[in-house]
């Protein structure tokens, strides 16, 4: 690439952000990261992320300064002042969690980067933010880096929704299904299509919009993805009012392009860092805008939501024999979803702290998790394996899909348990093959199949 490239800085380097200074790297340019936690960039320094990611380690390792065979084209740092000084577009990657006891969300990191990343702008800038953020914030912000950075008019500010999915994020980020920017000049729009080029070319949709749109793509998205969710999960409750099958349903339905299959797993609901509280602040911001009666439904997709996890709790105390006090509980699965170590509102941890809370010595295992799960739920009990995870049990409870379960064979696990009772949180065992091996198998939503 020549050497008029724009130079690249990444701030905060969490899910988002270390997988897009890789992919930024990966697509030629030169690029610096920057955290303020000085562990991670030191564990990213050496080509590796602080979290669990497919194919991230590698894409780390193949441009880290220093790691051997690397191109060197992506560095972390700590410093502000070197990265204003680097780079031509900064995106900021930092995460908006939800306020502790409120919907809306915490704007506190990216508004901790625009007040240290602006007044040290002397030189041409674009500020690209991707954090999901409530609607008119980017206005906001581009009148702090307008007022704050040295450089005046120069420097200038975009936004640029991210979309990835976790346990997919280095496929998403290379190949995205669309690029959206929202602009206020040519510049910006300019600058953001050299820096896309590569995906626009290989055919990723590239959507010019103001700041507001780009901002509601995103909730907008996210919003549809969890009602779809709450949509079939409350399917899976009239299914098991009227003796229905929620996952063959689900199929038939599926079948309707204008509908599609995806995001018609029935279950114990969604979770994760994004889904639950970015449609919570949605509501938060609607409300703020005297929109709120526009979203009064989401209110009712997030209660659907969260009653999945207490009917998967009373499926599992039936199973029992009707009290969970001191009945041994082994629970398969402790991330939110497959292919991921993140725990953050995992209903598969959630439903084990509830069962534990009602007395059942509750024994978790998952492939990737069992760290992260730990320090959340420390009084839960955790095994290295699944065989040694149901040792004992009373009820297996089966909550994130990762693949190793599907391929569990029941036949070497009845040897284990005490009782034979399998509940699928996810519909993604086959209840034929545990039948046969002599478990009473139970799942969401399909109270007969
Ligand atoms: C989501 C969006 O998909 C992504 O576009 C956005 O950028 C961030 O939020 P992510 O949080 O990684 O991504 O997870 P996703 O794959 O969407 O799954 C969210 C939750 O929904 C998981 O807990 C998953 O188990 C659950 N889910 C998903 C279902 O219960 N049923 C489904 O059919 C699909």
């Amino acid at each position: 690439m020549a050497s008029t490239a724009p130079r690249i800085t990444v701030i905060g380097t969490g899910y988002l952000g270390a997988t897009h200074a890789a992919a930024m790297a990966e697509l030629g340019f030169e690029v610096l990261g920057l955290d303020v936690v000085p562990e991670k960039v030191e564990l990213l320094s050496q080509g590796r992320a602080a979290m669990f990611e497919p194919g991230l380690d590698e894409l780390l390792a193949r441009h880290v300064t220093g790691v051997s065979g690397a191109t060197g084209r992506l560095r972390f740092t700590t410093s502000y002042a070197e990265a204003a000084e680097f780079g031509d577009v900064h995106f900021v990657c930092v995460n908006t969690p939800q306020r502790h006891g409120e919907y809306a969300c915490d704007m506190s990191h990216v508004d901790a980067v625009i007040e240290s990343l602006a007044p040290l702008l002397t030189r041409p800038a674009l500020v690209v933010g991707k954090s999901t953020v409530p609607v008119g914030s980017a206005d906001r912000l581009a009148a702090r880096v307008r007022e704050l950075a040295p450089v005046g008019r120069d420097a200038e500010l975009a936004w640029n929704p991210e979309f990835l999915r976790e346990g997919f994020a280095v496929k998403d980020t290379l190949h995205p299904d669309r690029i959206v920017v929202g602009v206020r000049s040519q510049r910006a729009e300019d600058l953001l299509r050299e820096v896309y080029a590569r995906p626009v070319a290989e055919g990723s949709p590239f959507l010019v919009t103001d700041f507001p749109t780009a901002e509601l793509v995103k909730t907008a998205a996210n919003s549809f993805l969890a009602t779809k969710i709450s949509f079939i999960n409350a399917m899976a409750e009239v299914c098991e009012a009227a003796d229905g099958d929620v996952v063959k349903l689900a199929e038939a339905m599926g079948h309707d392009e204008r509908i599609g299959k995806k995001y018609l797993r029935a279950g114990i609901g969604f979770g994760g860092g994004c889904l639950p509280k970015d449609i919570r602040a949605f509501m938060a911001r609607a409300g703020e805008l005297g929109a709120s009666q526009a979203l009064t439904f989401l209110r009712e997709v997030d209660s659907i939501n969260m009653r999945r996890r207490g009917h998967m709790v009373e499926l599992a105390r039936d199973a029992v024999g009707g009290t969970l006090l001191g009945k041994r509980v082994a629970v398969l699965g402790a991330t939110f979803k497959p292919d991921s170590d993140d725990v953050r509102d995992s209903p598969a941890l959630n439903v084990a702290g509830q069962l534990h809370l009602q007395g059942a010595q509750v024994t978790v295992y998952d492939p990737k998790g069992m760290d992260n799960a730990r320090a959340l739920f420390p009084t839960l009990g955790y095994a290295p394996t699944a065989l040694e995870a149901v040792r004992g049990a009373d009820v297996v409870l089966h909550l994130t899909e990762w693949r190793e379960f599907r391929e569990l064979d029941p036949e070497r696990l009845a040897d284990e348990v005490a009782e034979r009772h399998i509940l699928d949180g996810r519909n993604a065992l086959d209840p034929a093959v545990w039948r046969k091996a002599g478990w009473t198998f139970r799942a969401l939503g399909r109270p007969t199949a």
